[in-house]
């Protein structure tokens, strides 16, 4: 059973559904979610769930917060964690961390492109089609390999507001059990 920590800046609605995927799962399990926001959401949420946290200042206790998740820690899952992954991370954890993007990348991804941001640039292009990435991370934001891609269409005229509650629910959907399988796979294959 793999140990998986979420990296999370937000509200936290990825990272409860993680949670809650890998509480019944042979494959996994969310042992600790780490935060560089200590006013979040996923905070309150982590506490409902009975899950510990950790709320830490990158600035200062990137090295540190490093060192303990190798030692205790298989697998890093980000949702919506919005700070930088320095190198020594992605160097350690190479092959072992993942993300979700709210896009179809490599469209609509890169500095700058999170959150909102993802779904106004989607919007205001025109697009027929959106969804979500589910990716490798490695140095490059959002270029690492991709996983699985899962699309929703897009009405014409339909505003930001409306494409993030479509794609907030593949995410929903979809994070949980993709990691699974990706999890399954690399346990069958070692
Ligand atoms: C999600 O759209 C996720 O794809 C992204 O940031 C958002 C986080 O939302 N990268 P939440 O904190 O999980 O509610």
């Amino acid at each position: 059973m793999l140990k998986i920590a979420v990296l999370a800046s937000g509200s936290g609605s990825n990272a409860q559904s993680l949670v809650e995927h890998f509480a019944d799962s042979p494959w996994g399990r969310v042992e600790i979610i780490v935060t560089n926001n200590a006013n979040a959401g996923v905070i309150e949420r982590a506490d409902r769930l009975n899950i510990s946290t950790l709320i830490f200042d990158p600035k200062t206790e990137s090295d540190a917060v490093l060192k303990r998740l190798d030692e205790e820690i298989d697998i890093i899952l980000l949702a919506g964690y919005l700070k930088m992954i320095p190198a020594a991370w992605t160097r350690c954890f190479q092959g072992r961390m993942l993300n979700i993007h709210p896009a179809l990348l490599p469209k609509f991804g890169g500095k700058g492109m999170y959150g909102k941001h993802v779904h106004q640039a989607v919007s205001e292009a025109g697009e027929s089609e959106t969804g979500i990435t589910i990716h490798m991370v490695n140095e490059q934001y959002d270029e690492g390999a991709i996983i699985a891609q899962f699309k929703t269409e897009i009405e014409p005229g339909e505003d930001a507001k409306s494409i993030e509650e479509k794609v907030r629910a593949l995410e929903l959907e979809y994070y949980g059990p993709v990691v699974e399988a990706w999890i399954e796979n690399l346990s069958l294959s070692q």
